[in-house]
């Protein structure tokens, strides 16, 4: 396994829509466990493809924040929001893709959710709590869409200025 490096905000890649995975092969399989090795080194708990720009519809998550529970890793491929709840609830999100950046966003409280497994399988799931945030947020990677997006127009140029400037002195280091 290796650990990718993370686009950051802006950059066009995190920008498009990304295609279905057509069929599962080892090289999707081992993709899926850089994502989930970068996700856990970042450290975060939801990684999307595009963000280490693979233009392809996958994602890694794991929502289990008591550092004492066993690690729960999941791995989506082409996941699709079947369901949502009229439920709404608000979470502070941030983005690897976009560090040290937080906001308030509203979502449907709850989701059901359909994808391929890493063994080819289908599955279904009923999120709720940060799981379903987060899987949403995820989803929304996968359409080249930001959860700055949500954020009115000031905050969001906002945070890209600061982004911006993020990503020069990083090039100059
Ligand atoms: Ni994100």
């Amino acid at each position: 396994m290796s650990i990718r490096p993370i686009l950051i905000h802006p950059d066009p890649r995190l920008r498009k829509h990304c295609e279905p995975v057509a069929a599962l092969s080892p090289e999707l399989v081992k993709l899926a466990e850089d994502m989930l090795e970068t996700m856990y080194d970042a450290p975060g708990i939801g990684l999307a493809a595009p963000q280490i720009g693979v233009m392809k519809r996958l994602l890694v998550m794991d929502c289990v924040k008591d550092p004492e529970a066993p690690p729960s890793p999941m791995v989506l491929f082409n996941p699709e929001i079947v369901w949502s709840s009229a439920e709404r609830s608000s979470y502070e999100e941030g983005c690897l893709s976009i560090p040290e950046q937080y906001a308030e966003v509203e979502r449907p409280a709850e989701v059901k959710v359909r994808w391929l497994t890493l063994d080819g399988g289908a599955a279904e799931e009923h999120f709720t709590g940060l799981w379903a945030t987060c899987v949403q947020h995820e989803i929304d990677h996968l359409d080249g869409k930001l959860f700055i997006d949500y954020l009115k127009p000031l905050r969001r140029q906002m945070i890209t200025r600061k982004m911006e400037k993020l990503k020069r002195e990083r090039a100059r280091a």
